[in-house]
């Protein structure tokens, strides 16, 4: 191939962002499975429930409704009003829907929030252990990730004094947080979460909150940044409490001078979210009872891994607050968590993820289990984790 043509097939350097490991879990968990084995999946980070009775509902008589044409740029006007009264429902919030931005799940959201406020260069505070993507859409967007390390002295988040030293150090234009987070469940009070806001604003740092797992909290309620400030940019999806990941389709509340920015980016860049996610997510609030249901599944879940796993020798494991997620410490088994995921995939078939797709510092300390699926495959885990581990 004569070199020039080589060139332009060449990828730009801000393309090359990391894929995640948990695929190499995912494929030999397949491989299993091909060769009739039964894995008990705790890799992937998705429920194991459908979306709520009225969504696909909704979903049905749309499609035999027929045509589904774009909608308005920012999400179709029934379904912002809905978010915003679900703000007033659950956190006592009063929200303008013209804030409410309809989005291709959080995803597009954060694509849209880190152009919106971010020029190439830009530094963006973000936890270390976190969800990757965070740094890998801001990496490919030209800004620089700032990760900086949490640990069980700040309960795993980031605190006003570890923001400000970072700034200190070299100036910040934006944080982003997650409460409850990925992959470590952990979630910070009300409290500590006006504190950060109020660091970051005297600062004149963008805050972004991701809720994506709202409505999953276990230890307390989970706060919104929407009730502390109008000048945070906020984050959120069906995909989780809701069930609806492969609809793709979630929201961000913006601040008011924001929205017309988002409004043409989204418009250049998407049209429109799909039509028929819209109209699903606008009737899944209709759910909640059945979503609430799942809920306490989960919760079902994690009494029965606080209970389990330390009896099967796991006893290091950050604060279960909320997500479906727990983050053990597997350093006493272990130098390599990913040997230690792959080992226990083969010889126990239960699939969790490595730390190290979340953390490159300290993850290979650490594996993350998904507890979304049934309570029986929870039950069935520890009992071969246990016995795995006192051979
Ligand atoms: C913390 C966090 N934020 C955002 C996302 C993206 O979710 P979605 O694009 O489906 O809304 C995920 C997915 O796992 C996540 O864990």
């Amino acid at each position: 191939m004569l070199d020039t043509a080589r060139r332009l097939m060449a990828p730009s350097q801000r393309s090359d962002v990391p894929p995640f490991m948990v695929v190499d879990v995912m494929a030999a968990a397949a491989r299993i499975e091909e060769a009739g084995g039964r894995v008990i999946h705790m890799e992937v980070g998705q429920p194991a429930a459908p979306a709520p009775a009225s969504a696909i509902a909704a979903a049905r008589a749309a499609l035999a409704a027929g045509r589904l044409g774009y909608t308005e740029t920012l999400g179709i006007p029934a379904l912002r009003v809905r978010i915003a009264r679900h703000y007033r429902e659950i956190y006592g919030v009063e929200i303008d829907p013209a804030r409410v931005v309809v989005t291709t799940g959080s995803s597009a959201g954060f694509i849209l929030a880190f152009l919106t406020l971010f020029e190439p260069g830009d530094r963006v505070a973000v936890a270390l252990p976190g969800y990757p993507p965070y740094r890998h859409i801001l990496k490919a967007l030209g800004c620089e990730p700032v990760a900086i390390e949490t640990s069980a002295a700040t309960r795993w988040t980031i605190t006003p004094d570890m923001l400000i030293a970072a700034h200190r150090r070299a100036p910040l234009k934006g944080v982003l947080i997650a409460s409850p987070a990925n992959p470590t469940g952990t979630m910070v009070t009300g409290a500590a979460l006006r504190e950060l806001i109020a660091a970051a604003d005297g600062e004149g740092i963008a805050f972004i909150s991701d809720e994506i797992y709202h409505g999953l909290d276990y230890a307390f309620p989970a706060e919104t940044a929407a009730k502390l400030s109008e000048s945070a940019v906020i984050i959120n999806s069906f995909s989780k409490y809701f069930c609806m990941t492969g609809w793709r389709v979630g929201w961000m509340v913006l601040p008011e001078p924001l929205i017309r920015t988002v409004d043409r980016l989204q418009g250049n860049l998407a049209i429109s979210v799909p039509t028929l996610s819209q109209i699903a997510a606008a009737a899944a609030f209709e759910g909640r009872a059945e979503m609430d249901t799942v809920k306490h599944g989960y919760e079902e879940n994690r009494r029965i891994l606080l209970d389990g796993l330390p009896k099967a020798g796991i006893t290091k494991m950050l604060p279960v607050d909320g997500a479906f997620y727990l983050y053990a410490d597997v350093s006493r088994f272990c130098d390599d968590s990913f040997d230690f995921a792959k080992r226990m995939l083969e010889e126990t078939h239960v699939a969790a993820t490595p730390g190290v797709d979340f953390d490159p510092l300290h993850g290979r300390q650490f594996i993350r289990f998904c507890y979304a699926g049934s309570a029986a495959e929870m039950r069935e885990a520890v009992e071969r984790i246990g016995a795995w581990l006192k051979r």
